[in-house]
């Protein structure tokens, strides 16, 4: 048996790594994703793999406009919507004294204000669906502090709190959505890449990064999306307001 079957999933930062592994996961267990991304063209190249299962739609999470637009056309052309993945996020390295406004609102506004936007505008649909699953992706980061990440952390916890909100007033309204936030170690995606190279000490970064985690190495996006596959599914039935990690045993 699929384990989504015919679930419409729409992914934010749906284009590259943790999200674009979850969008092919979906597909792969019978539902239809929704590419939801800033970058196009990796975006509709994805899309078009995934064939008919498959829609791509440029968002700009930051933007409240463009998330009602993005849940418009995919409730009208998949017919509802039953996920919604928020795995649209940048990082950056700052710390208090460095941080200038402009950084900290870039991120946060990325981060936790598309946070927010998705998990606000996507409700009336899911509610017209008869119900659904959010998933924020926030990270360890959102669980402990770390001196070069002033920026990325204030907004990842930040994630982690709404998430809570958004599964208490679901639950209290009796909406059967539910919401719960997932928390990443290091995953080789496109965000960590550049960091790989940076030495730290007479570490290579690669190696730095990977003694972070009890288990040795970093994570696949796909062992991150297995686990957001399980929350977007009937099987996370009774799950709601929750973290989950998926560290390698970082946090532990
Ligand atoms: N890779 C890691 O180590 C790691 C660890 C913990 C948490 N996370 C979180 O997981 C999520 C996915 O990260 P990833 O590693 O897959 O990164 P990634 O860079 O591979 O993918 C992020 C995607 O978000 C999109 N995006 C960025 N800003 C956007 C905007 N304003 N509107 C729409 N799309 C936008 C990008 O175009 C990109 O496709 C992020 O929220 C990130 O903070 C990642």
């Amino acid at each position: 048996m699929p384990r989504l079957d015919d679930k419409v999933v729409l992914v934010s930062g749906g284009a590259s790594g943790i999200g674009a592994a979850t969008a092919r996961l979906v597909v792969r267990e019978g539902g239809k994703s929704v590419v939801a991304d800033r970058d196009e063209e990796k975006g509709r190249a994805l899309a078009d793999e995934l064939g008919a299962s498959a829609l791509f739609l440029p968002l700009d999470v930051t933007r409240e406009a463009a998330w009602q637009k993005a849940i418009a056309v995919t409730a009208e052309t998949f017919g509802g919507l039953h996920g919604l993945l928020n795995a649209a996020g940048i990082g950056t390295r700052t710390d208090i004294e460095s941080c200038t406004l402009e950084d900290y609102r870039r991120v946060n506004d990325i981060n936790a204000l598309g946070t927010f936007l998705g998990c606000k505008t996507v409700i009336p649909a899911m509610k017209q669906s008869g119900g659904g699953s959010i998933v924020n992706i926030s990270s360890v980061l959102g669980l402990r502090g770390a001196s070069y990440a002033l920026a990325y952390c204030a907004s990842k916890g930040a994630v982690r709190l709404l998430t809570k909100h958004v599964a208490l007033h679901c639950a209290q309204m009796k909406y059967n959505i539910r919401c719960n936030s997932v928390h990443p170690g290091y995953i080789d995606t496109p965000m960590v890449a550049p960091r790989l190279t940076q030495n730290v000490g007479n570490m290579s970064g690669r190696q730095w990064l990977e003694e972070l985690h009890p288990l040795g190495r970093l994570g696949e996006a796909g062992e991150v999306a297995n686990m957001i596959l399980f929350l977007l599914s009937d099987e996370a039935s009774f799950s709601t307001g929750s973290e989950f990690i998926c560290d390698g045993g970082l946090t532990a």
